[in-house]
């Protein structure tokens, strides 16, 4: 006689699936380079190797989108110095690595609110955008000048002038209503949250996306970041089992 079957009785759960859309607060670049007496900018430097490397693992488990947390709304609180470095380093990381993205395969998108950024970084967004835009393999949305309350909030608003015109009906508005209006929108939710550096908080990530996420929180600071952390990653989110409110029964039926 065979084992008996177990099965799961919830629509949405899905053991052992890969997530399809990875997004990671990057963080512990400040205290990777004071570890080693480097500037806070190696630290940054450094982190954005890192960036490669998690892609990579991205595009080796067929995840099909990965948002990176690379600047924050409130890191304008920053010293005009480190603000300034960071962009540069930006501004270096797009206009050079971006052909490296575009010949793997890979659609460029950026959230946030660019407006704040001087036009030169503004125009090479716009430029590694159009160049990868055809790309289908791995989308990556770099989240800049980012921050969810302030994403959600220019949704209300946009929804308001969306009723006041006459376009919809407020008094029936619903979460897809207001959702539509999200940088986000054009993206699935996220499966799982990753943060690396030890922090257990969100800072601003992705609030209202994140409502069923898995979240993961890894003790390697950002520009330690390799393939194998992707990989366990990944062998962790399988082990899970996602309920989104539901009832998940095991249940055992005879073969
Ligand atoms: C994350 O590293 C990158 C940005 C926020 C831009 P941090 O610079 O926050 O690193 P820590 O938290 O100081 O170590
Ligand atoms: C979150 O990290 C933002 C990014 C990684 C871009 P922070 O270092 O800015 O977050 P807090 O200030 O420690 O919460
Ligand atoms: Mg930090």
């Amino acid at each position: 006689m065979s084992a008996p079957k177990t099965y799961l009785n919830a629509v949405s759960a899905v053991p052992g699936a890969t997530p399809v859309h990875v997004a990671v607060i990057m963080d512990g670049n400040g205290r990777w380079a004071r570890a080693r007496n480097f500037p806070v900018m190696a630290g940054h430097r450094a982190g954005a190797e890192a960036v490669r490397r998690c892609v990579r693992g991205a595009i080796n488990h067929g995840v099909r989108y990965l948002t990176l947390y690379a600047f924050s709304s409130e890191n304008w609180r920053r010293t005009p110095q480190e603000v300034g470095d960071l962009t540069t380093l930006l501004r270096f990381y797009l206009r050079h690595k971006v052909a490296e993205l575009h010949r793997e395969g890979v659609r460029l998108v950026v959230i946030g609110d660019v407006g704040r950024f001087e036009s030169s970084l503004r125009d090479e967004i716009s430029r590694a955008e159009k160049l990868t835009a055809r790309n289908t393999r791995l989308t990556m949305v770099l989240a800049l000048s980012y921050g969810a309350r302030a994403d959600i909030t220019r949704a209300a608003r946009l929804m308001a002038e969306a009723a006041i015109r006459g376009d919809l009906d407020i008094t029936q508005a619903n979460e897809n209503d207001l959702a539509r209006f999200l940088q986000t929108h054009q993206f699935p939710d996220p499966d799982l949250v990753v943060r690396t550096s030890g922090e257990r908080r969100l800072s601003n990530f992705l609030l209202w996306e994140s409502a069923y996420a898995e979240l993961a929180f890894l003790d390697v600071l950002w520009p330690d970041f390799n393939e194998e952390h992707f990989a366990a990653l990944m062998a962790d989110f399988e082990r899970r089992e996602r309920r989104f409110g539901g009832r998940v029964e095991h249940r055992t039926v005879a073969p």
